[in-house]
């Protein structure tokens, strides 16, 4: 089974630029495809911000710093990714923005083993296969936010991906990027966000009920449960745009009523108010 030795990112958002910044610094060379050559140029210095970041904290030599960007190409054109031997899409969490992209992507693979993968939070790995074309060698590689300091990844083969592509996919994510994995099956949410997305949708609703303000609401479990961040600073910095479609999808697949999105985030999310990434959300940032 040979290592992987080329990546291609589809979307270069806080999640694509995060698994494009790992890869590179494992010593892979990236390619990551955006939507336009204005979003491509966005994910470029987004990255590039993490890695100085990273150099102030130092977690990273100024010289790597180069390397790590030298080692990714930006574009918007998606043939690029023809020669990749595993392309992760972190595209945002549309069904059919996703299904597009698995129907482009499959066929362009000039590898025959190369394996098309999704970062998706929610969207069934198998549907996505099934568009691919190529449904043995796609499977969910589901990391975490920020993807360079979160050590878990959850992977889900799907029905139909194949035992080879699942022990390769295992060796790029422990060995390849030294992170650590835990398996799940293909529904909607998997391990963690099957526990963690009605934990936030239910603290927008105590928010919305008017039960207490937004920041009591996170002291409470920061100060009284030892929980690294509040839930509704941890929606604001997941993207409530994200959030709303992973709760619309888990209730589309469980009809359970704790995963259906409050009103206030639909509200919110209509106005634009995503959280970090859009300045405002729960919280204002600069
Ligand atoms: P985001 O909104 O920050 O980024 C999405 C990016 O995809 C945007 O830059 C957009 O321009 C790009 N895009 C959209 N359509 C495209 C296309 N056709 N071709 C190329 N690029 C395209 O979203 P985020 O948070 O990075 O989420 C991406 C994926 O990762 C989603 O599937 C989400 O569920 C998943 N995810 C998100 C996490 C989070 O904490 N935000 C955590 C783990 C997974």
């Amino acid at each position: 089974m040979s290592p992987i030795e080329s990546v291609g990112i589809v979307g270069g958002g806080l999640m694509g630029s995060g698994i494009a910044e790992v890869s590179s610094r494992a010593g892979i060379p990236v390619t990551l495809v955006e939507i336009s050559a204005e979003a491509a140029d966005q994910a470029q210095s987004r990255i590039e911000g993490s890695l100085r970041r990273a150099e102030k904290r130092g977690k990273i030599e100024a010289a790597e710093v180069e390397d790590v960007l030298a080692r990714i190409s930006f574009t918007d054109a998606l043939e690029q990714l023809a020669q990749c031997d595993l392309v992760v899409e972190a595209a945002s969490e549309n069904e059919q923005v996703k299904l597009d992209l698995f129907r482009r992507i499959g066929p362009m693979l000039e590898k025959e083993d190369a394996i098309l993968a999704s970062n998706t939070s929610s969207i069934p790995i198998v549907k996505l296969g099934a568009v691919s074309g190529r449904a043995g060698r796609v499977m969910g590689i589901h990391f975490f936010n920020p993807a360079p300091v979160m050590k878990l990844v959850e992977l889900i083969p799907s029905l139909t991906t194949s035992p080879e592509t699942k022990s390769r996919v295992a060796t790029f994510v422990e060995d390849q990027l030294g992170k650590q994995a835990i398996e799940a099956t293909d529904r909607a949410g998997f391990v963690v966000n099957s526990l963690l997305v009605p934990y936030l949708l239910s603290a927008i609703r105590m928010y919305e009920a008017g039960y207490a303000s937004a920041e009591d609401i996170d002291h409470g479990m920061v100060l009284g449960c030892g929980h690294p961040m509040g839930p509704l600073a941890l929606c604001d910095l997941i993207g409530l745009d994200t959030i709303r479609a992973i709760g619309a999808s888990m209730y589309d697949e469980f009809k359970e009523p704790l995963y259906s999105p409050p009103p206030l985030l639909d509200r919110m999310v209509e106005a634009g108010l995503l959280g970090k990434k859009s300045a405002q959300g729960f919280y204002p940032y600069k």
